[in-house]
């Protein structure tokens, strides 16, 4: 068998590990690149003809014409979300895109829901606290999940999931989705409502919906407006969902409990990075985090042992579908 070469592109240790351990002896031979994929450094894909992508690379038109020219044929997304890819331009370059759609649904909902139960119960602040011999409590006080209101925005897999979660904390559990679930919904007793009286009524709003022209800065200053006094806000799903100035403007104002992220509108450069010795460039990620309220972790919801060997497997197949070398997937584990 003759390996083909997939240029990788943002790859860190996880990812090589998890996709050389599933490659097992198939015959894909991986050019892992720790920077990312762009117009600017595409030009490093020559001689191969597929490249495999994360959240953060931008493959846009520019990166995609530079991609054609260099015979790339393919761009194998290994996630879910594809907004950082100009599809119109890859289907007119002829470069077919496929990605990720389902991989542990869990490993995300889990961590949204771990967020939330940080910040309220400041378990963060605890922990630092402790091991500073600061046995004291002052200002830790959280509040009961039990009889309070959820409101899950995008309930396909991952909302369900969380929303699964959440029932078990005896919560009331409010939905909105343009593609509601019905039988699912009766079974776990979710309740689907428009977007703003989901927003006027919950004391936690978590968002697990897709980023799109419709979407972007779904959660704006009048959006923001709407939601309750105190209400908690979970985003594990892609940062421009929030306009982050509006976001800002009402933790200042202590309208809002409680925000916990998992992703960052200007994110792309900043996390996935240990930027921990040089002075941090983004001045309203700054000032997010200066705010007791505010816990961002850096797009790691994803981050669990079966997600990865999930995104690696189903990334394989996807490459070696395209090569109609599916024949040398028998007898493996894939
Ligand atoms: P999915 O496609 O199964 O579900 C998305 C749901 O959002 C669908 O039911 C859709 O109808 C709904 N939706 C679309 N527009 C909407 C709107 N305007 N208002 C309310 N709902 C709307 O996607 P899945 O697998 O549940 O993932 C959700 C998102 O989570 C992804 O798009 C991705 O951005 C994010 N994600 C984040 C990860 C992380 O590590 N932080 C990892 C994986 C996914």
């Amino acid at each position: 068998m003759t390996s083909f070469p997939v240029s990788f592109y943002d790859s860190k240790p996880y990812d090589r590990q998890a996709f050389l351990e599933a490659c097992g002896e198939l015959p894909i031979a991986w050019r892992f690149h720790e920077f990312r994929l762009s117009e600017e450094t595409a030009a490093s894909a020559k001689g191969t003809t597929a490249v495999c992508v994360f959240v953060n690379d931008r493959v846009d038109a520019p990166c995609l014409r530079v991609l054609a020219d260099l015979g790339v044929r393919l761009v194998a997304l290994r996630c879910a979300g594809f907004n950082n890819v100009d599809l119109r331009a890859a289907a007119s370059e002829g470069i077919a895109v496929v990605r990720v759609p389902a991989y542990s649904p869990y490993a995300v909902a889990e961590h949204a829901v771990a967020l939330l139960l940080t910040l309220n119960r400041q378990i963060h602040r605890a922990f630092n606290r402790v091991r500073d011999l600061n046995f004291s409590l002052s200002g830790l006080v959280g509040f009961d999940l039990r009889g309070k209101t959820v409101g899950v925005v995008g309930t396909g897999k991952i909302g369900q999931v969380t929303a699964e979660i959440f029932r078990g904390f005896g919560v009331e559990l409010l939905g909105h989705d343009p593609n509601p679930q019905e039988a699912w919904a009766d079974s776990i007793g979710l309740q689907y409502v428009g977007l703003h009286h989901l927003l006027e009524r919950c004391d936690i709003v978590s968002l697990h919906l897709p980023l799109t022209p419709e979407t972007r800065y779904l959660i704006n200053e009048q959006t923001l407006a709407r939601m309750r006094q105190g209400a908690y806000l979970i985003n594990t799903s892609r940062g421009k969902l929030i306009e982050t100035r509006a976001l800002i403007a009402a933790l200042k104002a202590g309208r809002i409990g409680g925000v916990a992220l998992d992703v960052y509108e200007e994110e792309e450069g900043i996390f996935f990075e240990d930027l921990s010795g040089q002075p941090l460039q983004d001045d309203e990620l700054s000032r997010l985090l200066t705010f007791p309220n505010v816990l961002i972790t850096a797009h790691q919801a994803f981050l669990t042992r079966e997600a990865l060997s999930q995104i690696a497997s189903t990334t394989i197949r996807n490459l070696l579908r395209q090569r109609d070398c599916e024949p040398w997937l028998e007898g493996t584990a894939l």
